[in-house]
């Protein structure tokens, strides 16, 4: 028998954790559920906790029409940019104003390799042209490491645990647009060469990595530095090589061959995470309600993958090694090794989110979220720098070939809400994306559908 102390203690035990357990399936609503309980949840006051809880009916009648299954989450993706700081993209092209006496005389290999990070040694100050803003400066305090990602564990069996799975992928969809994912398949010793192969591409003498050096972004196997160095305010502290990987053979033969490894590791690599991509894919269609095979063909035609390289920092506290974006793509699987420096933007606060061991970090990018409907959210993040180590991170890009139509899917339209979006082709989002980068315009804003 317990006491009577001991009985209050394991009663109270038992009703935490029955709360926890209905605030967590409060928060993931699968369209399925969506169509058997929007009555119900609509009429009745006494429904779980929502994360903005209407203050009345047409509040909350409203918050229906506008974000539909994404109810829970009314004040999330129609959140508007409030800083008055312009936001850059990975891609963007912002007006120039570094005067030409900044500028490298001449556009000589020599003076092109000059550019990367990668080719300045022993930097003991940080550049002028690298210090940012003091509005979008990291800054010296230190950034809460972010324990609420979730960290989704595989179990290299997808089929005995596939509804959980499904329902915890699109819970953290929903809630933070990141997760990680451990015992995905993809072998830790391939996952590592892959970041060593990065970081060795890029330590390269200068003359090695020359030829892959270009200024145009339609140069099929490109290495650049920042994001736009020549007409950018400001430079961000990384180096970049990019290439296509899908069909293997019609790319691997742009690909660097020194390493000599790179190909046959980066092809292997490619290969894998495409696989697992599909997966996810698959995973995420279950949870939308849309027909299986929903993202096969156009959606999920390209894989780019993109190799970053953060050389250590003299001031973190004054750079960025990439700014605050979101991906344009539909979803992106990241090798981050072991260095952190990614931080998501949530609530406002920037987060680190800490490497997890032969863990991929995956993020929905704008393209899902406009599939969703708004339900899945493509979240905000940035990379900051170091002082002691260089950093080197592998992203594959999930993408949709550039005239594939891009619009909320059917079945979350046809079911009590509207759609947030317009349809419109990729290869338009992706002009726009860089434009309205340049301009700090949030870059789904242009293709909302007003709901009033
Ligand atoms: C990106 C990106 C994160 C990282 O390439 O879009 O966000 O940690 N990279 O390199
Ligand atoms: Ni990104």
């Amino acid at each position: 028998m317990l006491g009577n102390g001991a009985a209050r203690q394991a009663k109270e035990r038992r009703e935490n954790r029955r709360r926890r357990k209905r605030k967590k399936s409060a928060r993931f609503f699968s369209y399925k559920v969506y169509e058997k309980e929007l009555c119900k949840i609509f009429w009745s006051s006494s429904t779980a906790p929502l994360k903005s809880e209407p203050r009345n009916i047409s509040q909350h009648l409203r918050g229906i029409r506008q974000f539909g299954a994404c109810i829970y989450h009314a004040d999330m993706p129609m959140k508007k940019e409030v800083s008055s700081v312009p936001s850059f993209s990975p891609t963007s092209n912002p007006p120039s104003t570094t005067s030409d006496q900044d500028k490298p005389a001449g556009n000589s290999p020599a003076r092109q390799m000059e550019k990367l990070i990668s080719s300045k040694h022993n930097i003991q100050h940080v550049p002028e042209s690298y210090i940012l803003p003091p509005e979008i400066r990291p800054g010296k305090a230190t950034t809460p490491s972010c324990k609420c990602i979730p960290v989704i564990d595989l179990h290299g069996n997808i089929d005995s645990n596939r509804q959980d799975l499904v329902q915890r992928i699109m819970e953290a969809g929903q809630e933070f647009g990141f997760f990680q994912l451990t015992n995905h398949g993809v072998p830790e010793e391939l996952m590592n060469e892959t970041v060593k192969v990065a970081e060795e591409f890029f330590q390269l003498p200068v003359e090695d990595k020359a030829s892959f050096y270009s200024e145009d972004p339609r140069k099929g196997c490109r290495l650049s530095t920042s994001i736009d160095y020549d007409h950018e305010k400001v430079h961000f502290w990384r180096d970049n090589l990019r290439h296509h990987c899908r069909p293997l053979e019609d790319h691997v033969g742009e690909w660097p061959t020194n390493p000599t490894r790179y190909r046959e590791v980066i092809g292997n690599y490619a290969v894998r995470v495409w696989e697992l991509s599909l997966v996810l894919l698959d995973l995420i269609c279950e949870g939308l309600g849309t027909e299986s095979g929903y993202f096969e063909g156009g959606l999920s035609k390209l894989q780019m993958m993109s190799l970053n390289y953060y050389p250590p920092c003299p001031d973190p506290a004054l750079t960025l090694g990439l700014p605050k974006h979101a991906d344009p793509n539909l979803i992106t699987v990241l090798n981050q090794g072991a260095v952190p420096g990614l931080q998501v933007l949530e609530d406002e606060k920037w987060l680190a989110l800490e490497p997890v061991p032969n863990a991929f970090v995956v993020n929905i990018g704008h393209t899902l979220q406009v599939i969703s409907n708004g339900m899945l959210r493509s979240a905000e993040h940035r990379v900051v720098t170091n002082a002691y180590v260089a950093r080197a991170t592998v992203t594959s890009f999930i993408q949709p070939s550039n005239d594939s139509l891009i619009r909320p899917a059917t079945v979350l339209v046809d079911r009590c809400s509207l759609p947030l979006y317009r349809p419109f082709r990729y290869e338009e989002f992706l002009r726009t994306y860089v434009k309205d980068a340049q301009e700090g315009k949030p870059p789904l804003q242009q293709y909302e559908i007003s709901q009033t």
